[in-house]
């Protein structure tokens, strides 16, 4: 549906992503795929088009983008240097759901690090995005094509239900085979910290870079302290929310909570997000993460599956904690912040 604008995205196959990169040469904007979740790009050095990126999510200019890179090859191009311990983990877990941060050159405006020192980058594992990224021959900054707060969209759909009228195209790759974004680590002078559990599990960073102290988010948080600046703006409580009220119980807990809450309200419609619970009851309704407890499945499916819950105006949403090792934590991230209110 267009909007005041009259604009309307184009819907390109991975034929068509020459077109997508000529769209972005010329200073539009347009959703392309990544392994984790679509990212709403824009060309790093065209101010303009970055600025209609903030403008167009509503997103505010206090968090930072990410950018994304064809390859580790790029890294001279928008950041100062890379410490032995960021190559390390570069070199291991690129391409794939890693963003380092990083000291950032003088040519990547402050619009885009929200006016910090350092940088956020990554190298997607999606051939179609590095395809874009080689055509354009430029980085692409790349915040989730949604609306900020909202949740992530991981397929072409997802993207065009809330951004349709707004962007000039969306390139579809198909759904995005990790599910969540990517695990974002702050490189200090001495240190490591995770700032946002992602698609690359805490215990197999750490198992990586074996030698490296790492800081928990609250030691650094506030601090000025190093050469980055040490805020993660971006990380705020509410985030990833559905329109629905959302509670979240312990691991196992969302379908007998949903009998009680039931019980307790006859005329309420329920929804449940569950890892492999099931229930078979009028009144309410429910997604499955994965049958078999399978977590990589389970944060593959998380945002599809709390949309549709989402979109069927129920009076309310009942999601799981699920258990922690691998993407796990990275999963409770996301239902904690979106059952923030
Ligand atoms: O998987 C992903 O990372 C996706 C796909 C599209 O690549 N992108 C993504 O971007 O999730 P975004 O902008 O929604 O999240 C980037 C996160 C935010 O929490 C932001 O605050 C943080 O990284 N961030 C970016 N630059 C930073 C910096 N210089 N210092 C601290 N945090 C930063
Ligand atoms: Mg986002």
């Amino acid at each position: 549906m267009p909007g005041a604008s009259g604009r309307v995205a184009e819907r390109l196959s991975p034929a068509q992503v020459s077109r997508a990169a000529e769209l972005l040469r010329t200073g539009g904007i347009g959703a392309f795929p990544t392994e984790t979740v679509y990212g709403l790009g824009a060309d790093l050095f065209q101010p303009a088009a970055i600025a209609r990126v903030f403008a167009v999510k509503g997103r505010p200019h206090f968090d930072p983008l990410i950018v994304h890179l064809a390859g580790p090859h790029w890294l001279e191009r928008v950041v100062q240097s890379v410490s032995p311990v960021a190559q390390e983990l570069a070199r291991r877990f690129w391409p794939g759901p890693l963003t380092l941060i990083l000291p950032k050159r003088e040519e990547v405006t402050e619009l885009v690090t929200a006016g910090l020192p350092s940088v956020g980058v990554r190298v997607p594992d999606h051939p179609l995005a590095i395809e874009l990224l080689q055509q354009l021959d430029s980085p692409l900054v790349g915040p989730s094509a949604n609306l900020f707060g909202q949740i992530s969209p991981t397929t072409a759909t997802h993207v065009l239900d809330q951004l349709e009228s707004t962007i000039d195209f969306v390139l579809d790759g198909g759904p995005c085979r990790v599910g969540v974004e990517s695990s974002v680590v702050l490189v200090g002078d001495d240190s490591l910290t995770l700032l946002r559990p992602g698609g690359v599990p805490y215990e197999v960073l750490r198992a990586a870079v074996p030698q490296s102290r790492w800081l928990p988010r609250e030691e650094v948080a506030g601090h000025e302290s190093g050469s980055l600046g040490l805020l993660s703006p971006g990380t705020l409580p509410r985030h990833y929310a559905p329109r629905t009220p959302l509670d979240l119980v312990a691991a196992g807990e969302a379908v007998p909570q949903a009998q009680r809450w039931r019980a307790e309200h006859p005329d309420h419609r329920v929804g449940v997000l569950t890892l492999r619970g099931r229930i078979d009851r009028p009144g309410v309704w429910v997604e499955t993460l994965s049958a078999t407890g399978d977590l990589v499945e389970a944060a593959g499916r998380l945002f599809a599956c709390l949309r549709r819950l989402d979109a069927l105006g129920l009076d309310r949403l009942i999601a799981e904690r699920v258990p922690t090792p691998g993407l796990g934590h990275a999963i409770n991230d996301r239902l904690e912040r979106a059952a923030r209110r």
